[in-house]
């Protein structure tokens, strides 16, 4: 798939069929994902591929934002050390855009499910939560749990009316290129 059909294809899919995702394409996922940029070269990126469906079930249940990973085939859950780099964040979210990417060429659907600052419960932070279930030590931090799989639901591509040229700037603030 050209890159700009990959970037207009790629949809959020909450929804997935129950298949399994081969490790051929989750081999390649994890490709793209060791191809992103990050700030120094420091590279911090874990990923950690969950495929058993009885821990996914776990994960959906860090925050209601996230339960659309319990029909998820495959969660891929993003992480950074923050002792190998303070821009941690900016690496993984590269890092996750470029799984979401890929899943897309690749004939999958994806959902980013956002752990990082978020609450599991009064008590326990949703990092935490996800940290003890999978045995992620401190100094990885986590950004994201990212649910691939193939669609059980299907989502237009994106147009170009999304495009906000209003919010687009030429040499100064507020001088429109188009
Ligand atoms: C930083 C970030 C956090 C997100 N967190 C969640 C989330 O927790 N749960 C969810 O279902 N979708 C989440 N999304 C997906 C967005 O809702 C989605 O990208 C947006 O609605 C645009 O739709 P599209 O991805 O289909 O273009 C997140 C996306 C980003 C970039």
């Amino acid at each position: 798939m050209e890159f700009f059909e990959v970037v207009r294809k790629r949809r959020s899919i909450r929804k997935f069929q129950n298949k399994e995702v081969p490790d051929k394409l989750i081999e390649k996922i994890l490709e793209a994902a060791f191809y992103s940029p990050s700030s120094r070269n420091r590279r911090p990126w874990h990923f950690v591929v969950v495929k058993d469906r009885e821990l996914i079930k776990k994960l959906s249940e860090t925050r209601p934002a996230v339960k659309f990973l319990e029909t998820a085939p495959l969660a891929i859950v993003v992480g950074g050390d923050e002792q190998i780099s303070s821009a941690w964040i900016y690496d993984c979210s590269i890092a996750a855009e470029h799984i979401q990417l890929a899943a897309t060429a690749l004939g999958l659907g994806a959902c980013w499910g956002h752990i990082h600052e978020r609450m599991h419960d009064d008590n326990k932070t949703a990092e935490d939560y996800v940290r003890e279930l999978l045995g992620i030590p401190k100094n990885i931090r986590i950004l994201c749990i990212i649910g691939i799989g193939y669609p059980a639901e299907e989502k237009p591509e994106h147009r170009k009316d999304e495009i906000m040229w209003e919010r687009v700037h030429l040499n100064r603030f507020g001088n429109h290129l188009k």
